[in-house]
């Protein structure tokens, strides 16, 4: 991360012109995005010209006998990259690392990314950092379920830290309003448009009823429904989610298709059928309204879908000499 050369500078502003700290906010804001990441499409071409065939392939056979395979690797890399950037800081084991927070309590997939490692490192042992797997497992899964493909900037390097504490301040709630979720894709340098775009990964996977206790039990209403929910929606809502707290029942977060990675996430939205709040407030705010419905039309989606996914990829990642490439993707190198 060239961050290291913006912080001096940040650190003298009497010593700066207005126009010269315009220039270090903006290239704060970009490197906080990884815009002015230096990552490479085609990294692995000299070095392990075999890689991203070997994690497709890899990941494919397995999704042959797991289907939940692929939201589950979408949304490990999410959570890797809002917590430190994106540096398999997520896949760390041990107390009090980021896997050990209540925002990452159901992650799985972990598995999955450690076959895929020791796939790589067969040809190329060292080569391949565990932060690159993830972002080239996300982007697989996204296209194995019928989604875009897209070219995935390689050159990651691996973390050596992983806090609870920064999951569970970094992630979003499945509660959060439009300001809020908009705020907290800030603090990663993304906009509201990359957040309603990003959120479009709810077109496939499953929440466990927990996250929609809000909607069907606690809401602030006589019934305590969410008046938003069509009533057939809220009864069959209800019926799998039969009481409060439950973590071992899960519901669709795309009622209907979401084994698929199609735009229905967002026709679902229109019809108040979205999961969580944190969904359903993208069509029901007024600022984000437009978006969703434009991108009910996968033409229209897809193509933001892959430009974000290769943004938020990129975020404070670590490069060069930064960081170091795993050798076991759960464990700090000895
Ligand atoms: C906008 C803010 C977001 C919130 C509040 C949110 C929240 C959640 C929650 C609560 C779940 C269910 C987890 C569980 O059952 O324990 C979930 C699942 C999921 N999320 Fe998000 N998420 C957000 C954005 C994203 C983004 C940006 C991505 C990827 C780019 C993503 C990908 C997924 C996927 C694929 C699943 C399904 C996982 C599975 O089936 O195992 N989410 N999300």
């Amino acid at each position: 991360m060239a961050a290291g050369i913006v912080s001096p500078v940040r650190n003298c502003p009497s010593m700066m012109t207005g126009s010269a700290l315009l220039v270090v906010a903006v290239l704060s804001v970009m490197m906080a995005a990884g815009g002015a990441s230096a990552l490479q499409s085609g990294f692995y071409a000299s070095s392990c010209p075999q890689a991203e065939d070997t994690i497709y392939s890899t990941l494919q056979q397995l999704h042959a006998n797991d289907p939940d395979l692929p939201p589950v690797l979408l949304r490990l890399h999410f959570h890797d990259c809002f917590v430190r950037g994106c540096d398999g800081s997520v896949l760390l084991q041990g107390s009090g690392t980021e896997r050990t927070a209540p925002p990452n309590a159901r992650l799985e997939g972990f598995a999955a990314i450690d076959a895929a490692k020791a796939a790589v490192d067969k040809l190329c042992p060292g080569v391949v950092s565990c932060a690159d797997i993830l972002a080239f497992a996300a982007r697989d899964s996204v296209k194995m379920v019928g989604g875009p493909g897209w070219t995935v900037p390689a050159g990651r390097r691996d973390g050596t830290v992983s806090l609870a504490s920064e999951a569970s301040s970094n992630l979003p709630g499945a509660q959060m309003d439009v300001n809020q979720l908009t705020a907290n894709f800030a603090k990663q340098g993304l906009t509201r448009d990359d957040m309603v775009i990003l959120s479009g990964a709810h077109t496939i996977g499953e929440a466990a009823c927990v996250h929609i206790d809000n909607r069907i039990y606690d809401y602030p209403s006589a019934s305590g429904v969410d008046p938003l929910l069509p009533k057939d929606f809220a009864a069959k809502l209800k019926k799998k989610c039969s009481t409060r707290g439950l973590t071992d029942r899960k519901f669709d977060l795309d009622s209907g298709t979401s084994a698929v990675f199609d735009a229905q996430y967002y026709s679902n939205l229109a019809k108040r059928t979205g999961l969580l709040t944190s969904d359903q407030v993208l069509y029901e705010d007024a600022r984000t309204r437009p978006l969703v419905m434009e991108s009910s039309n996968k033409a229209n989606f897809f193509p933001k879908f892959t430009q974000a996914m290769v943004k938020m990829s990129q975020i404070s990642v670590l490069e060069g000499a930064q960081g170091q490439i795993r050798q076991r993707c759960g464990y700090v190198n000895a």
